[in-house]
């Protein structure tokens, strides 16, 4: 709240500075002085939404605010050349590394783009040039690709072998990620023919249907959801696990050369096509050729209308100058080429009313509340609810119900509200009052310190107890056919069903009990129940729907533990042995093995014939069988997750840490504490050639 009222003040506090400023200079310098601190609070506002963007992944504003204020600040500064200091954010690109990563410097500096809000904007960028620099040129070609909304990234090639991999950063300096681009099946470690030094630049995104499941993942983990594909490429690329960006689809396309020695090419277009004879992803389908400013405009057109059917989210067209020669003489201005410009795309935004917030509980019992809205048609897609996310957000944006608001498609179904237009209030809107009682069960409700969200504290309302059904049916758990949210309600309203165990208690004469319910239907139905009892251990335990633990950790949970028993006795210290399992997870995990409902839940489900056991049978009989392996030092041969995953396949379990119940160490050059501390408690310590002869003894 304090913030949304600190945001108010800025507004008005914005709005009456440009009141004075536009008077300032038939006025005294007294008044001067506030467009002073005008400048200095936009440059504020602009470098804090930077670090939300780029380094937090979490954006506050639409990118057409953050433009709007963008320019705010360079009109200021061409009207006031004296206010234009070097560090500005009109002269700044990103933000620098947030130190979660080693520092890269990267050969050539990368740069930004200059924005061109519509066609009548590219006209007079194509004019200038041809009027600044290239008099008596009437026509210029320009490579127009599409801008991809994604993540910049540059790769690092020497002699034709990857070898660095780093984010964008604020330009000079990026971070390291070379571990986590490397799981990108898209990109090549060796390049096919090559310069011996290349610098290539591209943008790391993830394709629509992907992000949706990557969401939808999360939020059976009882994970942080992304609020668009971009903050999701991010998110995911800027993991410390490389494993987690392994397993989130990220693609590449490349679109230019930073060092590139040996390189010797006519124009942007040349560049394209060299990459990807050298093995590397290129979009040289969206990308054409445009001979002056009407062509650009063809072009943009013919992209704007196929948008909707990429797959992937682009938010706008880079227009490059073709030819590279030319490009060299316009150089650059303020880390902008001025041979290049982003002319992008109107934002998805319509205006309609938020009808109602509706509270709806989640599995977990999360509280989220839902804005339902007027229906309204964004770009051909129609528009009914808007997600709101918590009440931390209702804050930020003063929303009340029943006002009149914009609504922003990014990429996702489901819009978010991106400002409430307040001077339409009629003044019978309403508060939407955080929630003391559940909605749906009137049980009172939690709300942890650092979370925001408000939770159900009763495990048994009707609520979660069917979203806990609907998730131990679907398709990625137990994938139980013909049992939709209908049929679970009825089943739970018949006092039939109350959790998953009583599913396998169902006789024909219960389901006789529900609507339209044949012979025929329910035997089916009967037979998918059974069918569900063999299905892998990982499913099962990702079917319970315990916080935290996604299909990923499931299945890792699968392979190092024999069966559920096994798991639900496991001590948090023993889980925390587990790589990739945290304090968070651990703990989770123990809260649920605990919990006396949970464990009269397992009992009834084993007594039901539910009780799969471990997939990592098949690696039971390995040379490392059932002991706890940890990896240290470099090694050689293989990154740090491939040596893992031979570590698995020997049948072994790596750990992170080293401990008395640690059966061996790993270890490669540089070995640090982890190796002495094996030395001091006398496990035995591979080195890598006779880990590799391990390796190799093993392989069929
Ligand atoms: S060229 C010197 N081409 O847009 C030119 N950028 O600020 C620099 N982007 O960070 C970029 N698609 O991540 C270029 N086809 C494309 C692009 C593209 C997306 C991104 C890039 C850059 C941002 C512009």
């Amino acid at each position: 709240m304090k913030r949304a009222v600190a945001q108010l003040f800025g507004l008005c506090y914005i709005s009456f500075a440009t009141f004075l400023m536009l008077f300032s200079e038939r006025l005294s310098p007294m008044v001067h002085e506030s467009v002073k601190q005008h400048h200095a609070r936009i440059s504020a506002e602009i470098r804090r939404h930077n670090r939300l963007y780029y380094q937090l992944d979490r954006p506050e504003i639409s990118d057409a605010e953050y433009d709007r204020l963008f320019r705010e600040l360079q009109g200021l500064e061409t009207k006031h050349p004296e206010l234009a200091s070097a560090d500005s954010p009109v002269r700044q690109v990103g933000a620098p590394p947030a130190g979660k990563f080693s520092p890269v410097r990267h050969a050539v500096p990368m740069l930004s783009l200059r924005n061109a809000r519509d066609l009548a904007e590219f006209r007079e960028f194509d004019k200038s040039l041809r009027q600044t620099f290239l008099a008596g040129v009437d026509l210029l070609e320009y490579a127009c690709e599409m801008k991809l909304d994604g993540v910049a990234v540059e790769l690092s090639y020497e002699h034709g072998h990857l070898v660095r991999a780093s984010t964008r950063g604020d330009g000079s300096v990026g971070e390291d990620i070379t571990d986590n681009i490397r799981t990108l099946t898209g990109i090549p470690h060796q390049l096919k023919d090559y310069p011996p030094l290349l610098d290539v630049r591209g943008e790391v995104f993830i394709d629509l249907d992907d992000f949706q499941r990557l969401n939808r993942r999360q939020q059976e983990a009882g994970e942080k959801t992304f609020a668009n594909p971009r903050n999701a490429a991010a998110g995911s690329l800027r993991q410390l696990d490389a494993a987690v960006t392994a397993s989130r689809s990220l693609r590449m396309y490349c679109y230019g050369v930073g060092r590139g020695e040996g390189l010797d090419l006519p124009t942007q277009l040349a560049i394209l096509k060299q990459l990807q004879d050298y093995g590397l992803p290129v979009n040289l389908t969206g990308t054409s050729l445009c001979l002056g400013p009407d062509q650009v405009a063809e072009c943009f057109n013919h992209l704007l209308a196929q948008r909707e059917t990429l797959g992937y989210e682009i938010d706008g067209m880079v227009v490059k100058v073709n030819d590279l020669e030319l490009q060299q003489e316009l150089g650059e201005l303020n880390r902008r080429p001025r041979w290049a410009i982003a002319l992008k795309f109107p934002p998805r935004q319509a205006t309609t009313r938020v009808e109602s917030v509706v509270l709806q509980v989640g599995r977990t019992g999360a509280i989220t509340p839902v804005a339902h809205l007027e229906p309204v048609n964004i770009s051909g897609v129609t528009v009914s609810r808007a997600s709101l996310h918590n009440w931390d957000e209702i804050a930020r944006l003063g929303l009340l119900s029943g006002d009149s608001v914009i609504v922003e498609r990014a990429g996702d179904v489901i819009p978010d509200i991106v400002k409430v237009l307040h001077q339409r209030r009629s003044g019978a809107e309403q508060q939407i009052p955080f929630p003391e009682w559940c909605p749906e069960c009137e049980a009172p409700v939690s709300k942890e310190e650092n979370e925001v969200v408000p939770r159900c504290t009763n495990s048994s309302c009707p609520a979660r107890t069917i979203e806990r059904l609907k998730h131990f049916v679907s398709r990625g758990a137990m994938n139980i056919d013909g049992l939709g949210e209908k049929q679970l309600r009825q089943l739970n309203d018949l006092g039939k069903v109350h959790d998953c165990a009583d599913l396998y208690q169902l006789g024909q004469p219960d389901l006789f009990a529900m609507e339209r319910m044949g012979e025929t239907l329910a035997g089916k139905l009967l037979q998918s129940i059974a069918d569900s009892r063999t299905r892998p251990l990982s499913r099962l335990i990702f079917a319970l729907g315990i916080r935290h633990v996604g299909e990923q950790t499931a299945k890792l949970l699968a392979r190092s533990f024999a069966n559920l028993e096994a798991l639900a006795q496991a001590e948090p210290e023993e889980l925390k042995q587990l790589h990739e399992i945290g304090d968070k997870v651990a703990e989770s995990l123990c809260d649920f093995f605990r919990d006396p409902l949970q464990i009269d839940l397992l009992q009834r489900l084993r007594e039901n014939g539910v009780d799969p056991q471990s997939e990592a049978v098949a690696t039971q009989g390995g040379p490392l069988s059932g002991k706890s392996v940890v990896i240290t030092g470099t090694l050689q041969r293989w990154s740090r997750r491939e040596a893992e995953q031979r570590v698995e396949h020997l049948g072994g379990r790596c750990a992170s840490s080293v401990s008395k119940k640690t059966a061996m160490v790993i270890a490669g050059d540089n070995a640090g504490s982890k190796l002495d501390k094996a030395r001091a408690l006398g496990i035995e310590i591979l080195d890598e050639q006779r880990f590799a002869e391990l390796v190799e003894g093993a392989q069929p």
